[in-house]
């Protein structure tokens, strides 16, 4: 099996965790996309879904799904995403499509967060795909100077501006040994809107796509 059915075969997987009657967080991305279009087969069985990213809401209203701004609901039962790289931990690196700030708030509001993932991105140690870091304009190089001294690479992603109106510093060159605590460091920078490790609210299930068949980790 290709990359490509891998992730179909966990969007698949993923709607045995869609809680019927609820609001349900959907994610960005290509594996978020597969999933949106599973869901849109069952649509009628839920109430309906906040969205990580403009892309997405797009995308699920193009299947005629009911899309909410998250302050018009009370909860969120399950919130669906990929990953760019996860642990067994369930720790992730998350960002590449550059939405992780409101991907990352959906998360925090969901009861319990479902990470869909081939299985190429299971990795031992974070930090192989460049850790995306969402900041505001004005202190991009402040930001990338404190980011150097961690002992990263930033780069600012190219012609890109986030859902939010701001920049991008992709870091490469980071083995994250200790991802909540570095979580925590660069969260704590002036100037960081977001850190795209996953590990302070890391994932309760990961649905990993492998020739053998989804691997589940983590809890039911
Ligand atoms: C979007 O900002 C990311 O966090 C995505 O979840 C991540 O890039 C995974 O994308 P794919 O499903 O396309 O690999």
């Amino acid at each position: 099996m290709n990359q490509d059915e891998l992730k179909q075969k966990v969007a698949e997987a993923a709607i045995e965790y869609v809680v019927p009657g609820t609001v349900i967080g959907i994610g960005t991305g290509s594996t978020a996309n597969l999933f949106i279009d599973e869901l849109a087969k069952i649509k009628g069985k839920i109430e309906g879904t906040v969205a990580s990213s403009v892309a997405s809401a797009e995308r699920l209203k193009g299947h005629g799904i009911p899309v909410y701004e998250l302050n018009d609901v009370d909860e969120v039962s399950v919130y669906i995403d990929g990953a760019d790289e996860a642990t067994k931990h369930l720790h992730l690196i998350k960002g590449g499509g550059g939405a992780l700030t409101r991907e990352k708030i959906v998360a925090a509001v969901a009861k319990k967060f479902v990470c869909i993932a081939d299985g190429s991105k299971l990795v031992d140690v974070l930090g192989n795909f460049p850790l995306p870091v969402e900041v505001i304009p004005m202190a991009r190089s402040y930001i990338a100077r404190e980011l150097t001294k961690l002992g990263g690479r930033p780069e600012l992603r190219a012609g890109f501006t986030t859902d939010n109106g701001n920049v991008i510093l992709d870091v490469h060159g980071l083995q994250i040994m200790e991802p909540t605590k570095l979580e925590a460091q660069i969260n704590n920078l002036a100037g960081v809107v977001t850190v795209g490790i996953f590990a302070l609210r890391p994932a309760d299930v990961l649905l990993l796509g492998t020739a053998e068949g989804v691997q589940t980790l983590g809890g039911k």
